[in-house]
């Protein structure tokens, strides 16, 4: 299949690790140049290596930028265009969300997650459309999560921050379709990420039981019977980027073995 991706620029937040890590070597693998977004320049310079040495015929810039730090957006998104010659897709990766129930979350904890997702997506893409629509193949992919669907109290900041990034993925949807920017979402299950290794520690710890017990009670409700791998959500991020995409548009997909209730 031609996914027409080969001599593209993504833009992904969030590449440092995780999930953005996986689907920057998974674009990579498709011929895809790549502007890598991160706060932490350790991380992200080394992930940069790894994918110039595995990929030396690939451009690849290493940008410095905290999401939720409002000014530093533009002057990172327009250094990235000026060494990289512009962009076609945007990968919002960035974010998590702090886990535990209402009463546990204080304010500023809140206030800091909501200003990396949505805020700093919603930023991100802003400062980006301007030359996403100049692309022939103009593509906007942000991560959510099956949270914003299935809210739940245990990890109550989960539900409003993906629901959020669902809601402005579809008004985003509408308003760039016509200038030939597809906008869209992923909502991954639980993903095998470090967050995925502390939640089974955690476990494995409260019940006292081995850590290959922890992690499959955890994954007791997902019909495909095991967690979701990076590689997973990389997959359907590389298929949205695609030229093979271009009808999907506002749509939420999800990545999580069937454990969503919801049709
Ligand atoms: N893992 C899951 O189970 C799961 C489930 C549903 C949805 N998701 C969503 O998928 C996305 C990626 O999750 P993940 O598990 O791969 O996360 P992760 O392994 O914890 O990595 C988080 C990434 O976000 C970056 N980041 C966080 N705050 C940032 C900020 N203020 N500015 C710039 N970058 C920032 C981190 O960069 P640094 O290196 O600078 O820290 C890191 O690259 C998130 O939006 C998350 O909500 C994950």
């Amino acid at each position: 299949m031609d996914l027409n991706l080969k001599g593209r620029t993504a833009f992904i937040t969030g590449a440092s690790r995780g999930i953005g890590r996986s689907i920057a070597f998974a674009l990579a693998a498709e011929g895809v140049n790549l502007g890598l977004f991160g706060r932490d320049m350790a991380r992200i310079n080394a992930a940069a290596a790894e994918l110039r040495g595995k990929y030396p015929q690939l451009r690849i810039a290493a940008v410095e930028l905290d999401v939720a730090d409002a000014a530093a957006i533009k002057p990172a998104v327009e250094k990235a265009v000026a060494e990289l010659g512009g962009v076609d897709i945007l990968v919002n990766c960035a974010g998590g969300a702090y886990r535990g129930r209402l009463a546990e979350i204080p304010d500023h904890l809140w206030e800091e997650y909501f200003a990396v997702k949505p805020l700093g997506l919603i930023r991100m893409t802003r400062e980006t459309m301007p030359y996403l629509k100049k692309s022939t193949q103009g593509r906007v992919i942000h991560m959510s999560g099956t949270r914003g669907r299935e809210p739940h109290g245990v990890q109550v900041m989960s539900g409003p921050i993906n629901l959020g990034t669902l809601s402005i993925t579809k008004a985003m949807a509408n308003e760039f379709g016509p200038a030939g920017v597809t906008v869209n979402a992923i909502c991954p299950g639980s993903t095998d990420t470090g967050r995925w290794t502390e939640l089974v520690g955690i476990r494995a710890k409260e019940k006292n039981i081995p850590l290959a017990e922890a992690e499959k009670e955890l994954t007791a409700d997902v019909p495909m019977g095991r967690v979701v791998k990076p590689e997973d959500v990389a997959d359907l991020t590389v298929f949205l980027a695609s030229a093979r995409a271009a009808m999907i548009n506002g749509c939420a997909i999800n990545v999580d073995g069937g454990r969503s209730r919801a049709i």
